[in-house]
């Protein structure tokens, strides 16, 4: 069965972890990825948080599936032609280096277009055009900038980052996105176009709500944030802890063995439409009728009460006894998973969304395979690439060079440093 993307070359410079996450979907899809790294270091990920010695780390690893590798050096003559070579026969550029990066190497936008006038060239900075796009960006700097860092946490602490890499992984998505609808519409105008992700837009587009709310706040405090109705809201969206972004109030309440387990948690979410069924199973059906706490409008100002007297309840039970007895009655809430449960789960392995993959120099490992599913075309997760692993497979059969064309590179360094003779 062909692969939805098959056909597709992609050209990828990208490295650490935005756009190898971009490329990564696109070759899950089927598209045939060929990264490109610099001669005997490759991407730095390689050798960062290593838990193996001379191994690739999990960081690279799990970000660089289904790829393949060639090396070249960009910097050197015949590495450009090398990249020529490639950049007519691609279909996609996609790139995430520090701004002004490919512009030195000389692959600027209007070069490539020179070079392939069909060519999408998808680019992952910080900042979009304005006073910051020169700057670096990694991804807390994108979380802090992008508006992720003032809305999370508690109201009486610092500005926290998640967990979630929503500035990397997060634009990586977005880059996909927008590398497909190129594609798309190149089958309509036959031309390639420019496709960037600033990693500020990126998170600003996932906290889309917190902009919604300092809009609201112009006209009342936030009724739904645990400041309300005791606390005070200036002039800018509050942290809200862990009250519910949506219109359905939700909080995170202690479950048994909360004392020593730091995940016997579950979030609670008091969705309107069963707030009977909630009185109900925490013992409270005096609730549904009473008048401060019938409506929902009604319930706002005492929230804080109402999530005490619930965890009173989830406090008897642990967090997948509370999960199956509340969606017995429609009540959505969610256990706090750790990640050993979550690397533990079979349905996860079930569906390809945890995959075991094998690797030569490190063994087995886990992974998260592609959390889109495809009906017709299934993501089947292959190791990444060892660095320079598919540099002759891809100068054979990409650029079509025969034996003395590749010695001619490789003599030129273009490939990775000239190993004097023994002799010299
Ligand atoms: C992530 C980031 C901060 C890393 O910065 P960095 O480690 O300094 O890496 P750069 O992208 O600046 O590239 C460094 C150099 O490597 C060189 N290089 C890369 N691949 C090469 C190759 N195959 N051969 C020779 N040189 C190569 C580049 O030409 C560049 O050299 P130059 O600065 O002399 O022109 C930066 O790339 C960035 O801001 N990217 C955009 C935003 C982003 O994606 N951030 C999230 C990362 S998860």
């Amino acid at each position: 069965m062909a692969k939805a993307l098959e056909g597709v070359r992609i050209l990828d410079f990208t490295h650490v972890q935005s756009g190898p996450t971009c490329t990564q979907l696109l070759a899950w899809f089927g598209a045939d990825v060929i990264k490109v790294e610099r001669p005997g270091i490759g991407d730095v990920t390689r050798g960062q948080l290593r838990d193996v010695p001379d191994a690739d780390s999990l960081y690279f690893t799990m970000l660089n599936h289904n790829k393949r590798s060639i090396t070249i050096d960009t910097k050197n003559p015949k590495g450009k032609e090398l990249l020529e070579g490639l950049i007519k026969t691609c279909d996609v550029l996609v790139e995430n280096f520090a701004p002004g990066v490919l512009d030195r190497m000389g692959f600027s936008w209007e070069r490539v277009q020179q070079i392939n006038p069909r060519m999408i060239m998808a680019s992952i900075k910080g900042f979009g055009p304005g006073p910051y796009e020169d700057y670096k960006v990694y991804e807390n700097v994108a979380q802090c900038t992008g508006g992720a860092a003032s809305t999370t946490g508690f109201d009486d602490g610092p500005p926290l980052v998640t967990g979630a890499q929503i500035g990397d992984s997060g634009t990586g998505l977005h880059l996909a996105l927008g590398i497909v609808t190129a594609l798309y519409h190149r089958t309509h105008s036959g031309k390639g176009q420019r496709v960037l992700a600033a990693m500020q837009d990126g998170v600003l587009n996932l906290c889309r709500v917190k902009l919604r709310d300092q809009q609201r706040l112009a006209h009342g405090p936030l009724k739904e944030y645990p400041q309300y109705p005791h606390g005070t809201f200036g002039d800018a969206v509050p942290r809200s802890g862990n009250a519910s972004g949506g219109g359905q109030p939700g909080w995170i309440l202690k479950c048994k063995g909360w004392e020593t387990d730091p995940n016997a948690y579950i979030y609670f979410i008091t969705q309107a439409p069963v707030w009977d069924k909630i009185c109900n199973v925490i013992g409270k059906p005096e609730w549904i009728t009473h008048p401060d706490y019938a409506k929902a409008e009604a319930r706002l100002p005492r929230l804080k009460d109402i999530f005490d007297t619930i965890e009173q309840w989830t406090k008897t039970k642990t967090k997948y006894e509370a999960m199956d007895i509340l969606n017995k009655y429609d009540i959505p809430c969610g256990p706090i998973l750790s990640m050993k449960e979550l690397a533990e789960e079979p349905s996860l392995r079930q569906t390809g969304t945890i995959v075991e993959v094998d690797h030569p120099k490190r063994g087995k490992y886990l992974s998260v395979g592609c959390p889109i599913k495809l009906s017709d075309s299934p993501a089947e997760v292959t190791r990444s690439p060892l660095l320079g692993e598919h540099t002759d497979e891809i100068l054979r059969q990409v650029l079509k060079l025969d034996d003395s064309k590749i010695g001619e590179f490789k003599s030129s360094g273009a490939l990775g440093a000239v190993k004097p003779i023994a002799a010299e």
